[in-house]
């Protein structure tokens, strides 16, 4: 059986991508140490001057990437994807376009580098961050979202701003990005701004991003990209939600990744108390997976270089489970069409080895039904522990030592019999080999 998914095509290599299905996001600038959102100098209307002791005081001595990449290749994930530049306009890596870099800060020292080594030498795929907003560049002008939007002596000072300035230097920095730290695999740009409140927005044209995005194809044709430069990307990017479904754009079914955090900011929080439980991260994983996308899941280290321990706490849960059920993630997609799973369960499909995968949500009481597939299942077993599920079809009697009962399930019916205890693992599933 094959079946035909009709996915929009790409122009970046979507193969390795759409079989990895889980990714790191590092968010990590000087927020880190306001430690209260990484949109802290937005949020708080600061000027340069005041967000500088941020910048002078950035020294994450403990930081070891090794230890970053490790944590990531434990839980899983196959790609990671750091931010080189946040809306604050610090750069991590030692570019030549500005000294607003983490050279001339405490820590003296290229970041981006060893972090790219550290994780392509776990084999996990390298992806950039570049943010389209800067709100330190003195070329960048005023919008919505600008953290000065209010004041009176940045709006005056409009009228000195060449913004093809902003744009240049925007044009050679993702060239540096893309040329001096080998290949890359995916790149994020965030964001376009819709013109709001007055102010003047900023998307594909602003950005200039036909040209742009023919300069990152010529440096780098392999890459894929992201859909937030105003005109259609590789990738659709959905930000701290689940879709009801696959994602469809003009009604075909397109390349996706969900992104979300821990506990609702992007940069290191001290004082965030929702951080999501590894049974809700590890149900996220598996029902992004289940409607055909991939999931971005993000850490916010702390201004001394560290993924602090709540992150590394749910990384360290979501790998115990991912170390026995990756199989059903890893080059799975959504179930084919006229599959339907039961209720509080999750299919996702293996099209190469033609398994389908049940995550059951909410353990039941020894029956579970799927209407439909009487006569499709060939075998079945517990992924956690290759332990056999028997399978009764159709209409035939559950079992004979309890005396012949039949509640009257359609014919179509196969009726998998769990054992009563709920396997010792956060979610639960079961690999069906189709006939
Ligand atoms: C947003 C936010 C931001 C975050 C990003 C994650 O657009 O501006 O702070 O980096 O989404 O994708």
């Amino acid at each position: 059986m094959r079946f035909d998914y009709d996915i929009a095509p790409v122009t970046g290599d979507s193969k390795w991508f759409t079989e990895a299905r889980f990714g790191m996001y590092i968010h990590w600038g000087l927020y880190a140490l306001g430690a209260r959102h990484e949109w802290l100098k937005g949020r708080e209307f600061m000027t340069n001057e005041q967000y500088h002791k941020y910048f002078k005081r950035f020294d994450p001595d403990l930081y070891d990437p090794e230890l970053w990449a490790q944590l990531a290749a434990d839980a899983g994930m196959k790609y990671f994807v750091v931010t080189a530049k946040h809306h604050e306009g610090f750069c991590l890596w030692d570019t030549k376009q500005t000294d607003y870099n983490v050279m001339h800060t405490p820590a003296g020292r290229d970041l981006l580098r060893p972090m790219l080594d550290a994780f392509r030498a776990r084999d996990i795929r390298a992806g950039l961050y570049y943010s389209l907003l800067d709100w330190h560049h003195p070329h960048y002008t005023v919008d919505v979202k600008h953290p000065l939007r209010y004041n009176q002596a940045f709006l005056d000072a409009q009228r000195e701003k060449d913004w093809q300035r902003y744009i240049d230097f925007m044009f050679a920095q993702t060239r540096e990005l893309l040329t001096e730290y080998g290949k890359i695999d995916v790149m994020f740009l965030d964001f376009s701004i819709p013109p709001l409140e007055g102010f003047p927005g900023k998307g594909a044209q602003e950005w200039q991003s036909e040209r742009f995005i023919r300069m990152v194809r010529e440096l780098q044709p392999q890459i894929m990209l992201n859909d937030r430069l105003g005109i259609p990307g590789d990738i659709t990017t959905p930000e701290q939600y689940q879709p009801r479904g696959w994602i469809r754009v003009g009604g075909r079914r397109v390349i996706w990744e969900a992104c979300h955090t821990f506990s609702g900011s992007w940069g290191y929080y001290r004082d965030e108390e929702s951080w999501k439980s590894v049974d809700t991260l590890v149900k996220m994983l598996i029902d992004t997976v289940a409607k055909g996308g991939n999931l971005l899941l993000n850490v916010g280290p702390t201004g001394r270089g560290e993924i602090d321990e709540r992150a590394v706490d749910r990384l360290r849960g979501i790998g115990e489970w991912m170390k026995r059920h990756s199989r059903s993630i890893y080059g799975c997609t959504a179930a084919p069409d006229g599959l339907a799973a039961p209720g509080d369960c999750r299919f996702t499909y293996n099209p190469d080895t033609h398994r389908l995968y049940l995550h059951i949500f909410s353990w039941p009481f020894k029956n579970l039904h799927l209407p439909g597939f009487s006569g499709k299942v060939e075998y079945a077993q517990l992924l956690n522990d290759a332990s056999e599920i028997r399978m009764v079809e159709g209409e035939q009697e559950m079992t004979m030592e309890a005396g012949a009962f039949n509640e009257g399930r359609p014919a179509d019916t196969l009726t998998l019999q769990l054992p009563v205890k709920q396997p010792n693992v956060t979610v639960p599933v079961i690999e069906l080999f189709l006939r």
